[in-house]
């Protein structure tokens, strides 16, 4: 049973996040002079990233262990109705993998700790970490981490060179809007329509531009039977309108603080409605309370 404490605690949230991005306000702006960044200083945008990507390095963090309970199922297959099961109910990521808004490459250790072989036992098994991480990729043959700020793909390499995942992850440098443009990736690689198996979303759909179009475009690039594995926060639907008023009153000022991100966007709507889907697995998971500010979707939607 929720008290007003919780409820209160829920409404209050997003303000706690945007006093945490304020505080590192005078942090961006020594480093951007610092950096000599004098044309993302003064850029409203730019700023606006640049301070994203400071409050995402102090966040990014404590969000990624709340998560993790429920992303890791998910990529192992064990997630049904957005509830969380013991066993293998889906298919585990594996083939070819586009990894959207990879950020710093936070994720990046657990598509090597994951248990892809789809027989998750419900408990850490008791092989040496070498062994677990031959079991863990053996159905991972590659990860395109596609993110478009050159701060955070500096450090999703290095990440990914510290995780000794240089062959297996590729860091392709743009926005998903510029995927099919090999000028702009600047790199041999070319992600052809058709030819991803999984596209990982982790709390990024939220900030890409033309969220509908764009959803679209990377629908194309799954193969049949390509499965997109989801975790993001979306538009306020349970609640009743003033609660989604209250989102969007609070989405004018999130803008500011939390770069590129968008509180209200209908994400869910935008996934089922990207194309053909032969199955849609996607929720709200259950204990998440109607009042809640940054309520999630979680789920498998495969081609
Ligand atoms: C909230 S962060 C999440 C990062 C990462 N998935 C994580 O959980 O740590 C959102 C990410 O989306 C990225 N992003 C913004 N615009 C994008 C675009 N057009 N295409 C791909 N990623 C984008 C941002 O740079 C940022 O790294």
């Amino acid at each position: 049973m929720e008290t007003l404490k919780d409820v209160l605690q829920h409404l209050i949230f997003p303000w706690l996040f945007m006093s945490i991005s304020s505080r590192r306000i005078p942090y961006t702006i020594r480093t951007l002079i610092s950096e000599g960044r004098w044309q993302t200083l003064f850029c409203l945008d730019g700023f606006c990233d640049a301070l994203f990507g400071n409050f995402w390095a102090v966040v990014g963090p404590q969000v990624k262990s709340s998560a993790e309970v429920r992303v890791i199922p998910l990529l192992e297959g064990r997630v049904r109705n957005a509830k969380v099961s013991d066993h293998v109910v889906g298919k585990p990521v594996s083939g070819r993998i586009l990894e959207i808004g990879a950020g710093t490459g936070m994720w990046a250790d657990v598509f090597l700790r994951i248990d892809t072989t789809g027989q998750h036992a419900g408990t850490e098994n008791a092989n040496g970490p070498t062994t677990r991480r031959r079991v863990a990729t053996r159905g991972i043959s590659k990860i395109y981490g596609v993110e478009p700020h050159a701060q955070s793909v500096k450090a999703l390499r290095q990440r990914t060179k510290e995780l000794g995942m240089e062959d297996m992850y590729e860091a392709i440098p743009v926005g998903i809007e510029q995927l099919d443009d090999p000028r702009a990736t600047g790199s041999a690689t070319t992600i052809e329509p058709g030819s991803i198996d999984c596209i990982v979303s982790i709390l990024c759909l939220c900030s890409i531009p033309d969220q509908e179009k764009n959803i679209k475009a990377l629908y194309k690039l799954l193969k049949p039977g390509g499965r997109w594995y989801v975790y993001e926060h979306v538009k306020v639907k349970r609640g009743g309108i003033l609660l989604g008023w209250y989102q969007r009153y609070i989405n004018f000022f999130w803008a500011f603080f939390l770069g590129s991100c968008r509180l209200c966007h209908d994400t869910t709507t935008h996934l089922k409605e990207a194309g053909p889907w032969s199955s849609v697995d996607l929720a709200q998971p259950p204990d998440e309370p109607a009042y809640k500010m940054l309520p999630h979707i979680l789920g498998v939607l495969t081609k």
